[in-house]
């Protein structure tokens, strides 16, 4: 098989940013070249050195003056929610309410699975994201549809069919023994499956009773390797219900702990209002908190405090949440992040927005052994950017003197627009997809 080479400028994170001047936690190369076999990446390096490792007969494709890096990760977001963006409510239990628990009830019919998955792979290519943890309906099928659009892309996705048995209109609930057996079977169907991952998704602690938890915690026992998604502490209205349902536990993360569903691969959406307790147990138990800033921000949910989940050594991820989200893109979700921590006095700089993006939502996922950089045996994943697509970014870079301007004006100002090219698997995908 002929080896393709991608050449531009690359970059690519090995550790963790330690401020805005950390330029040992990234490979820039300015005449780079990525070559990618079957799906993977076989070299980096610069240019020159790119060329002389493959065959003279490589397929060459200039990106040249475009951005290299991996593709964009997302660790939070729901595709039966692709007819719910830009919903108008006051807060988060009217906007389930009235529009995402009626939408969400649509997705028991396969064929309108299978039409939506399809769009939703489509939208995250066009957005330079290849890898997302996404939230499924309440119905196994939605799970079914979204697993095959994906797996026929060989996408790298972790999904997971939601479990909800109450506090939902009937048409979204399963029971404890339903949710259990269809997410299993689901489970031992997908889970390693070309390069899907499945994640075990009560949904929160609201539409899950107590046996439905213990069900979950069932799973999680018999598949400890599989993700764990849900959602906690994001709103005041939802927490008072939570505390209500849950009256002996001490608080809303205790009840996911209580039913053993904490650790390394438990994705905990939204993580704003927190105590204490609650954050230390989130350290102690390696759990990731996912910071969707344009949700919090669009739902009027609260800031969440990533200095604050740092000093605690709390493992933390960021995501989109379309589609209480309003965005698509990674950079327009960085760009509300950095909004959100300006607003609580921290600072976020670039080159850790873009490590956050890439690598470090990787980290959160437990994936970096194979996506998030651009390293030999890497699954070949990447996004290609170009800050100067549009015409006023174009003339603001005629004053970005350095990578990491060049950077904050990509997320600043940029969405799908900047986004050239999006590889999965080495293939290339956005330029397939027409308009
Ligand atoms: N909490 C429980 N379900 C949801 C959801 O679909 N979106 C958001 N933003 N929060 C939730
Ligand atoms: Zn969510």
């Amino acid at each position: 098989m002929t080896a393709r080479i991608l050449r531009g400028r690359v970059l690519t994170f090995v550790s963790e940013p330690n401020g805005p001047d950390d330029h040992e936690s990234y490979r820039y190369i300015e005449d780079g070249a990525v070559v990618v076999e079957e799906g993977r990446i076989v070299s980096v390096g610069a240019w020159d050195a790119g060329l002389a490792l493959v065959a003279p007969k490589a397929d060459v494709i200039d990106h040249r003056p475009g951005l290299i890096l991996p593709g964009f990760i997302d660790t939070h977001i729901h595709y039966p929610q692709m007819q719910v963006i830009g919903s108008y409510a006051t807060d988060l239990l009217e906007w389930l309410n009235t529009y995402t628990f009626i939408e969400e009830q649509r997705f028991g019919d396969p064929a309108h699975a299978a039409r939506i998955a399809a769009l939703f792979c489509d939208e995250l290519v066009r957005h330079g994201t290849t890898t997302a943890a996404v939230y499924c309906s309440v119905h196994a099928q939605s799970a079914e549809a979204f697993f095959a659009e994906a797996r026929a892309r060989d996408m790298r996705m972790v999904a997971g069919k939601v479990m909800m048995d109450r506090n939902a209109p009937p048409g979204l609930l399963d029971t404890p023994q339903k949710g259990y057996d269809e997410s299993k079977a689901l489970l031992e169907k997908w889970n390693g499956a070309g390069r899907l991952n499945y994640a075990i998704t009560p949904r929160f602690a609201l539409t899950s009773s107590p046996a439905q938890m213990e069900m979950a915690q069932d799973l999680v026992r018999q598949f400890p390797d599989a993700h764990v998604q849900t959602h906690v502490n994001e709103s005041l209205g939802e927490i008072a219900f939570a505390r209500e349902l849950y009256p002996n536990l001490p608080d809303y993360v205790g009840i996911y702990e209580h039913y053993g569903l904490l650790g390394p691969k438990t994705l905990l959406g939204h993580c704003i209002h927190m105590t204490d307790r609650e954050i230390g147990i989130l350290a102690e138990t390696g759990s990731v908190a996912v910071f969707c800033p344009t949700s919090n921000l669009f739902i009027g949910s609260g800031l969440f405090d990533r200095a604050r989940m740092m000093a605690a050594n709390v493992r933390i991820g960021v995501a989109t949440d379309v589609g209480g989200g309003t965005s698509y893109s990674m950079l327009r979700t960085l760009d509300e992040g950095y909004k959100v921590l300006q607003l609580r006095g921290q600072r976020l700089s670039p080159i850790e927005s873009f490590f956050m993006m890439t690598l470090g939502n990787a980290r959160a996922l437990g994936l970096d052994h194979v996506i998030g950089a651009l390293e030999p045996g890497a699954e070949a994943d990447m996004v290609v950017l170009d800050a100067r697509a549009l015409p006023h970014m174009r003339l603001k870079m005629e004053q970005a003197e350095s990578l990491s301007e060049e950077l904050f004006l990509l997320q600043t100002c940029g969405d799908d627009r900047v986004v050239v090219e999006t590889y999965v698997a080495g293939e290339a995908a956005k330029g397939k997809l027409g308009r």
